[in-house]
């Protein structure tokens, strides 16, 4: 079904009004991106959940329905693999924007986008800065392929290449600025060699758990990328290996040697405090730790935030605290996964209570770590 050109402009200006009221966007010139992108073109069908039983179902951008959420400040899942984990998805625009400025974009710089997905971040880009400084890339063929034809249809040829954003786009550097919208464990050293002088990186540094990481902005001076994370929070789909598209087996939960204690920490650090849930990952969480909640069975209202590990060790703890503050905690399995938060809960009240811009990251060829206030601090951690 083809829409009338009236009717997405009048929804894409709609949605950058949204976005500056929300106080997501602040520029009149990614102001009139958003309102000059056509994202329902770059995204026709997207996959939501039923609510009832977390299905996925396709919905069609040419449905009212499908345009109104494509003109909303949403992120749009366009891509499941064999499992039904998403793949790829088309960003929420205010994240977007909140992004691209926080990356300080000047006429004629030169920016590479990793993680090229729908290309709607693409697509504000060669709005602002004109296709021949636009380069984007992505590890999924078929995404990239389909990304090059929508965006050509909308008037957008920047240079797209299907590559391992690991390793930037050498052939295309150097770039004045590089963002990327996939999460990574440790800052991408080959990105530091494709960067001209002054330049900045913005990305999403998440060591080993999901969600746990934020939106690091470094600078390249010298022999280093070097800065701090961004009040603003993100979380990003991990960057992917092209021989590695399956998430982390985890063993069957081991119910033996249950364990039961009371905690002071609050217990859902990956919501309410997400410094203490990246720290946790330095006081001991094993890697690939997953996250959710047990439902109450009798209200069927979320009772305990639960946690998962590769190897079969679960934690349980009670949303509600008892009379006293404390919550109850029950473990099993090997590992103890509450007790890395609460150590990580001690450290960030031991050091004032931290908010993201007091934590940053140093990254040099051969070193990587995370500190806090200052690159020199003796409150660092190995990336
Ligand atoms: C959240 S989506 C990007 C959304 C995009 N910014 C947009 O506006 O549509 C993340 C993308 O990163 C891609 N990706 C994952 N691993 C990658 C890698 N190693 N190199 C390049 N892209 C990768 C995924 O295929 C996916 O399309």
């Amino acid at each position: 079904m083809s829409l009338r050109e009236d009717a997405w402009t009048d929804l894409a200006r709609r949605l950058a009004d949204r976005l500056e009221a929300d106080g997501a966007l602040h520029t009149p010139a990614w102001k009139s991106a958003v309102a000059a992108t056509p994202r329902h073109e770059l995204v026709p069908t997207f996959y939501r959940q039923t609510p009832e039983h977390y299905e996925w179902e396709s919905v069609d951008t040419a449905t009212p329905e499908g345009l109104d959420a494509a003109y909303s400040p949403t992120t749009l899942v366009t891509s499941l693999d064999e499992r039904d984990h998403p793949l790829s998805s088309s960003t929420k625009p205010d994240l977007i924007v909140s992004m691209l400025e926080l990356l300080d974009v000047h006429d004629q710089h030169r920016v590479l986008a990793v993680g090229t997905g729908s290309g709607y971040t693409t697509a504000l880009l060669c709005h602002r800065l004109g296709d021949r400084n636009v380069c984007s890339v992505d590890i999924d063929p078929a995404l990239v392929e389909a990304a090059r034809d929508r965006l050509a249809s909308i008037g957008h040829h920047p240079t797209l290449a299907c590559r391992d954003g690991a390793d930037g786009l050498p052939e295309h550097a150097p770039y004045d600025r590089i963002i990327a919208t996939c999460s990574v464990p440790r800052v991408p050293w080959p990105w530091a060699d494709q960067l001209a002088a002054g330049s900045t990186v913005l990305v999403n540094v998440m060591p080993a758990a999901i969600n746990a990481g934020g939106l690091a902005l470094l600078h390249h001076s010298g022999d280093r990328l070097e800065g701090r994370f961004a009040g603003q929070w993100a979380s990003f789909m991990g960057m992917r290996s092209a021989d590695s598209t399956a998430p982390t087996e985890h063993r069957p939960p081991d119910t033996g040697n249950s364990r039961s204690r009371t905690t002071a920490t609050p217990p859902t650090p990956w919501w309410d405090n997400t410094v203490v849930w990246l720290l946790a990952q330095f006081h001991g969480l094993p890697a690939g730790v997953t996250i959710g909640m047990r439902l109450d069975p009798d209200t069927a209202q979320p009772a305990a935030a639960t946690m998962t590990a590769p190897d079969g060790s679960a934690a349980d703890i009670t949303l509600t605290a008892s009379g006293d503050g404390r919550h109850e905690v029950t473990e099993t399995g090997p590992t103890p996964l509450w007790e890395p938060v609460e150590h990580a809960h001690r450290t960030w009240l031991t050091h004032g209570k931290p908010e993201w811009p007091r934590l940053g990251i140093t990254a040099t060829a051969h070193h990587q770590w995370l500190w806090m206030d200052h690159p020199d601090s003796a409150v660092h951690w190995p990336l």
